[in-house]
């Protein structure tokens, strides 16, 4: 795209009881790397900030190490959401809650009666999302699936069990996301059926047939500029989610030397590691990879028992991820897991939210030139 055309604007997304005024939903990233910083300003631009609710207590005033950790995790939850609110009052502000940590429902249940206006669930089926986030039937609910598969089976448990559909489907594509990725092992990655290219459009005739399009799917994993959005638009995507795209903005809510990495990063940096969760993570090359894919020492002593299978807990194997994760948000990239998308090296500069909001959807209304 020419960049110095002004794009026209995206049209909103509506879901649940919400309409997005951008249909762009900011992806979940822990360990606190979208936190109330990262979800405020994305809300205020316009589209929905999402706050990753694993492990947040690591960096809260209310984790003792070694004691405390799940009751320190829904404290530190209320704070992110009640701070990320003072910053949006108005802005659409949700939370991502992953099935295959251990707290999974008490991150739902914290999240629904803490002002969240939806939850996007993944690495794992949320087929019991609905139960957990019962208090408010107007928390949306927003399942992570890379297959028509799994989209089908969730829909069909949740309408049989509590009469309701999920209020959007997010397709993440595992040739080109961030993080843990959904497939069952590295053999399965970057093959043509689990593309966005592939399963957006089955989702999205599914929808159209089955429910007269009331469930949008919204595409992530490898979104960075306007063509991306226009394409996953054209392929019947309602809106998308991105998460690389915003780590080296001033509000990611990282610690400057992780979003230096990015900065710094070269081809060829983009890397896939064997998670203790036992699926495959993409990740930033770092120290602490070149550590693991040479056999060194890793810290691979469990602290918390986050996961609810763990192959460092139950094993000894791998390493510690919640450690790991943590280091890095903190800035130690010796000891720390930078995860990534394939975009890793895309970013130039440091830039605020707003400023991609900008280049994405065209300046707000009042600072549009007629
Ligand atoms: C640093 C990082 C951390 C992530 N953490 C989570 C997470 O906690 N939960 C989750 O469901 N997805 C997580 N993801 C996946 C993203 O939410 C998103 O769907 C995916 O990265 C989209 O691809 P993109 O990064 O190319 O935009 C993470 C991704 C990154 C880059």
């Amino acid at each position: 795209m020419n960049t110095a055309t002004v794009p026209t604007p995206l049209p909103p997304l509506a879901f649940g009881d919400h309409v997005l005024p951008i249909p762009i939903i900011q992806g979940g990233m822990g360990i606190r790397v979208s936190a109330h910083k990262l979800a405020s300003a994305v809300a205020n631009a316009g589209g929905a900030g999402v706050i990753a609710t694993v492990a947040l207590s690591l960096a809260s005033r209310y984790y003792q190490k070694g004691k405390d950790y799940y009751k320190a995790n829904i404290k530190a939850l209320i704070d992110e959401l009640k701070w990320a609110r003072e910053i949006s009052p108005k802005g659409i502000i949700g939370t991502n809650c992953m099935v295959a940590i251990r707290d999974f429902e008490a991150m739902v249940r914290t999240s629904v009666e803490n002002g969240a206006q939806f939850i996007i669930s993944g690495a794992g089926l949320p087929l019991r999302l609905p139960e957990f986030a019962a208090a408010n039937p107007h928390t949306a609910l927003i399942p992570i699936v890379s297959s028509l598969r799994a989209a089908k089976l969730i829909a069909k448990r949740w309408h049989n069990l509590y009469k309701r559909l999920p209020d959007a489907f997010v397709f993440e594509d595992p040739n080109t996301a961030g993080g843990h990725l959904g497939v069952s092992s590295r053999n399965h990655l970057f093959l043509e059926e689990y593309s966005q290219d592939r399963v957006v459009p089955e989702l999205a005739e599914w929808s159209l047939k089955s429910y007269s399009d009331e469930i949008p799917i919204i595409t992530a994993g490898g979104i960075w500029d306007r063509e991306d959005i226009d394409h996953a638009l054209d392929l019947g995507a309602k809106g998308v989610q991105m998460a690389t795209r915003f780590i080296c903005t001033h509000e990611c809510d990282a610690a400057q030397s992780y979003k230096d990495a990015f900065l710094n990063a070269k081809d060829g940096d983009v890397v896939i590691v064997d998670s203790p969760a036992g699926l495959p993570g993409r990740a930033l090359a770092s120290p602490f990879t070149h550590t693991l894919f040479r056999g060194g020492e890793v810290e691979a002593k469990c602290f918390a028992a986050c996961l609810s299978e763990c192959r460092c807990r139950d094993e000894e194997l791998t390493f510690c991820i919640a450690k790991a994760l943590h280091n890095a948000q903190q800035g130690n990239l010796k000891e720390g897991l930078v995860f990534t998308g394939t975009n890793a090296t895309r970013h130039s500069r440091m830039m605020h939210v707003q400023e991609i909001f900008d280049e994405l959807n065209g300046p707000p209304a009042g600072r549009r030139t007629p």
